[in-house]
């Protein structure tokens, strides 16, 4: 008989191999059950492998999302005083008011305005490698890109980006499953640093608008107090960090991946109409967010299983996208699947706000990359994923080419 309980002895599981192969783990999971109460990786709660259950739990309000820092942590008040004002973890009424001031700039007419400057940079970027004949992807390409982009549109200087990209790292672990003492104390003292960064650009445009992002939002605050300070750093920080570490993560897995598929490679350079199945296939086949969580605000009732008032639980975005139950054939590359109805983004109310943006840059970046070099290689065919189990994220892929 089939149980939805159990602990780690139960599992064939090595962390290790987890980070870099979690698929066979989620298979073993969802097999014995897709919502399944455990203990195992440090986090008791329910663990969710299957398509129809994730979707069913997303759609139903009842499931909240929240601040990872539990309220009582005196010691991160900081933290936790960023995270519960991002829209991410507030629910529905703070969340409606919160995201309806931000959508409005986000609407695929105004990010396809930000088209001829991802082209820009998606072209200096490869003029940059392209007589080396080696680069690699992650800082070289995709990262640069991803942190120009989101900084145009905040209206951040792109030279700070290697301070974003330690915060988004330092802020990434805080809010993982393998967060410790050691990272949780480091996210604290990049909170701070982050909201002087915000406080100073903040005052700057109070004083002199620009024509962007940052302006408008301090517009919205003006405008009849609709957006309080503590709101108004907590949506800056949150589109800095969600507008570039998933969309790295995408793009330069979606490479690595065409590079070990030689064949879907192939394919995509004679069919460049396959970039848009293509994208949503690498977003499915290696979701940059491999897991989000909620946490039940009454006991709620999913297929039978009864989830307590105040229990955790955690979705694998990862592992619905690659439910058999769902996807044909879930563990092979095909980038000309239609229908892809993946998961990805989320769903529901707090579906990525920025889907359409990570679409587009990841369109021009791929396409004008296979356009431009021949006879793409890794050298390395092992690909290295961060420890992290929250992300799918290479820390690096050198790859040669023509
Ligand atoms: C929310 C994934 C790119 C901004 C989300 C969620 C997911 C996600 C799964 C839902 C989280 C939840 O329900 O708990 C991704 C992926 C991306 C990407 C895979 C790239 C490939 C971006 C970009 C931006 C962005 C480029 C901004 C410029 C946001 C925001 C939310 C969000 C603001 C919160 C929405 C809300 O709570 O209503 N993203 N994201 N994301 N994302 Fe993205």
């Amino acid at each position: 008989m089939k149980t939805n309980t159990t602990n780690i002895q139960s599992f064939s599981f090595n962390i290790s191999e987890f980070f870099q192969n979690p698929y066979p783990f989620y298979e073993e999971m969802r097999s014995i059950n897709p919502i399944y109460k455990s203990t195992l990786l440090k986090y008791q709660g329910w663990y969710i492998t299957g398509y129809e259950e994730t979707v069913k739990i997303l759609k139903d309000s009842r499931f909240h999302s929240r601040p990872p820092i539990p309220a009582f942590s005196r010691n991160y008040a900081n933290v936790r005083r960023i995270q519960e004002n991002m829209m991410l973890f507030t629910n529905p009424q703070h969340h409606r008011q919160l995201r309806s001031l931000v959508t409005k700039f986000f609407t695929p007419n105004i990010i396809n305005e930000c088209r001829p400057f991802i082209e820009k940079t998606v072209d200096e970027l490869i003029d940059q490698v392209i007589c080396r004949g080696t680069m690699d992807v992650v800082s070289d390409f995709a990262f640069p890109l991803a942190s120009s982009v989101i900084a145009k549109i905040l209206g951040v200087p792109a030279k700070d980006y290697p301070l974003f990209k330690q915060w988004t790292a330092t802020f990434i672990q805080s809010i993982d499953f393998t967060r410790s003492p050691k990272t949780l104390g480091n996210s604290r003292k990049v909170t701070e640093e982050i909201i002087a960064y915000f406080k100073k650009i903040i005052r700057a445009r109070e004083q002199e608008p620009k024509e962007d992002l940052i302006s408008k939002l301090i517009g919205e605050k003006q405008r009849e107090e609709k957006l309080s300070y503590d709101e108004l750093i907590a949506t800056c920080v949150l589109l800095l960090i969600a507008g570039h570490e998933t969309t790295v993560n995408l793009i330069s897995s979606s490479i690595f991946l065409l590079i070990q598929n030689p064949r879907q490679l192939e394919n995509l350079q004679d069919n460049p109409e396959f970039i848009t199945t293509a994208i949503e296939e690498f977003l499915r086949f290696e979701s940059p967010a491999q897991l989000i969580a909620r946490t039940a605000s009454e006991d709620i009732t999913v297929n039978e299983t009864v989830i307590q008032k105040g229990e955790q639980v955690y979705l694998f975005l990862g592992a619905a996208n690659r439910d058999s139950r769902k996807f044909q054939n879930p563990h092979q590359l095909d980038i000309a699947r239609n229908p892809n109805p993946h998961l990805a983004f989320g769903h529901s109310s707090h579906f990525c706000l920025g889907s359409s943006l990570a679409r587009l840059e990841a369109k021009i970046a791929i396409q004008r990359l296979l356009q431009k070099v021949r006879n793409l290689q890794a050298v390395d065919f092992n690909g290295h994923y961060r420890k992290i189990i929250g992300f799918k994220s290479l820390v690096e892929l050198n790859v040669t080419f023509d």
